[in-house]
C-alpha cells in the first residue's frame, strides 16, 4: 500500500550523497514485470545483510514516497516488509517472515495504490483486522494486532511476498487496461 505522502526527503538525499555506503536507494519493479510474481523465501538468519536490506528498503520507500514496501518490489525475493504510516515519516515498522495468525471475518473495502503500479488506485476488499507474527530487525519474534490502514498495508505487502499485486484482485477487464497503460508508458520512456 503506497498512497502518496507529501513529505519528501531532500535532506536525507544529501546525506546519502556524502555517505554512499550507508544507504542506497533501490530500483522499484513496475507491473507487469514478471519478477513481481516470484514467491519470496523466508529469511534464514536476521543478520547485517538483512539489516542493510531493511535500511535500503526504508530509504527507497521514503524517497518514492510511499507508506510500505516489500522486498519483492526491489527484486529481492526474501520475506521482508517495511511500513511507515506516520505523517512525520519517523515510525518505521519492519516485518521479517510475516505470517497472518488471525484475520477477522469482517471485511472492508479500501482504495489501494502501489509503488509498482504508478498512478493506479482501486478498491480492494480484505479482512479489516489481522494479527501478524513476524521477526524484527534483531531477529526477535513479535505479534501485532492491526486494524484500519495498517491492516490493509500489511496484507498488501504480504501479497507482494507471495507474488501477488493488488490489481490482480480487480476484474480481468480492468487488469488488461492497466497492463496496456503501463506497457505503453514503459515504451514511451525507452
Ligand atoms: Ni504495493
Amino acid at each position: 500500500m503506497e498512497t502518496s505522502v507529501a513529505a519528501t526527503r531532500r535532506l536525507r538525499c544529501t546525506q546519502l550523497a556524502l555517505r554512499p555506503s550507508i544507504m542506497a536507494k533501490l530500483d522499484i519493479l513496475t507491473y507487469p514485470d514478471p519478477r513481481l510474481h516470484i514467491v519470496a523465501k523466508p529469511v534464514a538468519v536476521v543478520d547485517d545483510r538483512i539489516r542493510q536490506l531493511v535500511k535500503d528498503m526504508a530509504e527507497t520507500m521514503y524517497e518514492a514516497p510511499g507508506i510500505g514496501l516489500a522486498a519483492t518490489q526491489v527484486d529481492v525475493h526474501e520475506q521482508v516488509i517495511v511500513i511507515d504510516l506516520s505523517e512525520t515519516r519517523d515510525a518505521l515498522q519492519v516485518f521479517i517472515n510475516p505470517e497472518i495468525v488471525w484475520a477477522s471475518d469482517n471485511r472492508k473495502v479500501w482504495e489501494e495504490g502501489c509503488l509498482s503500479v504508478p498512478e493506479v488506485y482501486d478498491r480492494v476488499e480484505r479482512p479489516d483486522r489481522v494479527r501478524v507474527r513476524a521477526l524484527n530487525e534483531k531477529g526477535e519474534t513479535f505479534e501485532l494486532d492491526a486494524d484500519e490502514l495498517l491492516a490493509v498495508c500489511i496484507q498488501h505487502e504480504m501479497d507482494h511476498l507471495k507474488g501477488k499485486v493488488f490489481v490482480e484482485y480487480l476484474s480481468p477487464l480492468k487488469l488488461n487496461r492497466i497492463k496496456s497503460k503501463l506497457q505503453k508508458r514503459g515504451r514511451a520512456r525507452m
